[in-house]
């Protein structure tokens, strides 16, 4: 059974992850810093990896070749990023990697 405790483990963290950014803004503006919290008052104290990503998602589709931030430490549970330039629209998300995926409530980005 031993093969699957990854997998149990990346169910896990994203329970324990669930209260995710939620304190990013609705709107954001091109080019403004936001800062990407989440809670990691709960995380496991075996982390298979520490090294977190910051994704955006436009309609569910991530963006993988662009991420907003990458190589910190999923511990720290806050990194600031910078708004990309990207079309206007009201479905992105940020998506944060680390030892599992979280996703973020939708939001706006303004030209
Ligand atoms: C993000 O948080 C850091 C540290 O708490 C703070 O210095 C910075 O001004 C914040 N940035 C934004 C865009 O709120």
């Amino acid at each position: 059974m031993m093969k699957f405790a990854p997998a149990s483990l990346f169910l896990f963290f994203i329970m324990m992850l669930s209260t995710l950014v939620s304190a990013l803004p609705v709107n954001m503006q091109v080019g403004t810093k936001q800062n990407v919290t989440w809670d990691t008052s709960d995380a496991p104290t075996q982390i298979t990896n520490p090294i977190g990503r910051i994704i955006l998602s436009k309609g569910g589709l991530l963006d993988l070749d662009n991420p907003l931030a990458d190589g910190f430490d999923i511990l720290l549970g806050e990194f600031e990023v910078t708004v990309p330039d990207v079309e206007p629209a009201d479905d992105y998300a940020i998506v944060l990697f680390g030892d599992s995926g979280n996703a973020s409530p939708q939001f706006t980005i303004e030209a």
